[in-house]
């Protein structure tokens, strides 16, 4: 596998570099090709995602942990898998020439939340739900929904056989979407069996592939003997009627991976869960076993997966633990929020309540101290920073989104009381009030009404 990046980690400019760049006049640097700045406005969606995200994760028993954006270049190869999009081409990775690693920016949490579980023993004496979320990094051609740098909410069950757990965490997500509101998301189940069932079915496929070998393209061809399970997941027109009539790895299943299967969907089904069963869904990493799914919509174009995930009793051993079971799923944020903000109401929130504004230097120092204790009463408190007539001000206090402006000029001094005036009408009013309220009074009264 080749790296798809090569960098040095001495960072910053060589000397010749600088020099050069102190001479010319700076070039206006702009964010990388499929990294996107979350400014402010859009902002507030994330952190309400994220907070109506923690408390349901909270409600079903799931605990935060992080892990770091870099590992060993190894725990992705073997984790994911050779034969795989992300390892064969989607990798941000670069020897750190400090100490001469490979290392990798994770292309996704579920190997790097296993190496972690592992290399604290958390799975020695029972099992754990845990979750995290956080940037993930995958070098793909941007486009609505798919970026470089990505968000994802990743929640995993480690050491746990299911199929009650497979449920619980697909019974979860439906909850999420109602949580949130969201309504036109559809489930797609498979089962991708065991390793001896898998093999079974690869061979056959292999065969049959191989008897319809005019029509697959050169990624199919590539794949045929690497990875044929991937070559049924293609999106070309031309071969859609050979992968619809391809051995099915479904029709491989033994008893017990079908009792596991049944054993999800009557979970489903007691859940009130709709779901179709897709024959084909086979997720784009290798460690999967039996229970695979994905929601999808079709609301958010080419790339309507919005949550995929899957069993991987293989992983943890894989990556040198003592053998356990696992499920889990991961939510591509970008598009979450796309699809919410489609369904619901998206004004910014105010950036504070209370605007303070005042004229002269003594007015400006004592609207900060004013400031202080309604802070300390729980007020978001935003005081004009700088000095400006009292119309640029309002102006300000306008945009700020704020309940109140607090005017503080040389009158207000004079009387210890602060001119109170509502940025918007009450309900029942026509017009905005104004009011006088004392420096004594002010937090109380400001409380009570903002
Ligand atoms: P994944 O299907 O590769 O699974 O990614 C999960 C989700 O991340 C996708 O369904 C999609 O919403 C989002 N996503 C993927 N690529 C991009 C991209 N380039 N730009 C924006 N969003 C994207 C995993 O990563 C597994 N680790 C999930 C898992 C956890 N399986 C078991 N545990």
């Amino acid at each position: 596998m080749a790296p798809a990046i090569q960098i040095t980690t001495r960072g910053g400019l060589s000397l010749q570099e600088s020099n050069h760049s102190m001479t010319q006049s700076f070039q206006k640097v702009r964010a990388l090709t499929g990294m996107k700045d979350v400014l402010p406005d859009s902002s507030a969606q994330w952190e309400a995602l994220e907070a109506t995200v923690r408390e349901w994760l909270a409600s079903y028993g799931y605990r935060n942990m992080r892990t770091p954006v870099l590992e060993h270049t190894r725990l992705f190869t073997r984790g994911i898998g050779e034969v795989t999009d992300i390892v064969e081409k989607e990798m941000y990775t670069f020897v750190d020439a400090l100490n001469n690693e490979q290392l990798t920016m994770r292309p996704e949490f579920t190997a790097g939340m296993v190496r972690a579980a592992i290399e604290h023993n958390m799975l020695y004496d029972r099992p754990h739900r845990v979750y995290t979320m956080g940037p993930v990094f995958r070098h793909e051609r941007p486009q609505r929904g798919r970026y470089r740098q990505f968000h994802q909410i990743d929640v995993e069950a480690l050491g746990f056989a299911g199929p009650d757990v497979d449920a619980e965490l697909i019974v979860m997500l439906a909850r999420l979407w109602k949580l949130l509101g969201l309504k036109d998301i559809r489930l797609e189940l498979n089962s991708l069996g065991q390793g001896d069932e898998r093999a079974a079915h690869r061979a056959a496929l292999i065969v049959y592939l191989e008897k319809h070998k005019d029509v697959l393209d050169e990624e199919a061809q590539r794949r045929l003997y690497t990875n044929p399970l991937r070559v049924l997941d293609t999106k070309n027109p031309a071969m859609q009627e050979m992968a619809n009539n391809a051995p099915r790895l479904f029709d491989f299943l033994g008893s017990e991976s079908l009792a596991h299967f049944d054993g999800v969907c009557e979970r489903l089904h007691d859940a009130g869960i709709e779901y179709r069963l897709n024959p084909r869904l086979v997720r784009g990493l290798d460690y999967y076993n039996l229970t695979v799914f994905e929601w999808v919509t079709d609301r958010l174009g080419a790339q309507g997966t919005v949550c995929g995930g899957g069993r991987y009793d293989g992983l943890i051993e894989l990556v040198g633990g003592k053998p356990a079971p696992a499920v889990g799923f991961a939510i591509g944020v970008e598009r979450l929020l796309d699809l919410c903000s489609q369904s619901g109401d998206q004004a910014a929130p105010p950036e504070c309540q209370i605007y303070m504004i005042h004229q002269g230097p003594e007015a400006q120092r004592l609207a900060a101290q004013l400031a202080e204790p309604l802070r300390d009463a729980g007020l978001n408190v935003i005081v004009h920073a700088g000095s400006a007539g009292f119309k640029s001000q309002f102006k300000r206090a306008d945009a700020s989104g704020a309940t109140v402006a607090v005017i503080i000029g040389a009158e207000e001094i004079a009387a210890q009381a602060a001119s109170v005036k509502w940025l918007r009408a009450q309900s029942g009013e026509d017009q905005p009030q104004q009011e006088t309220i004392a420096f004594e009074r002010l937090v109380t009264e400001l409380k009570l009404k903002v």
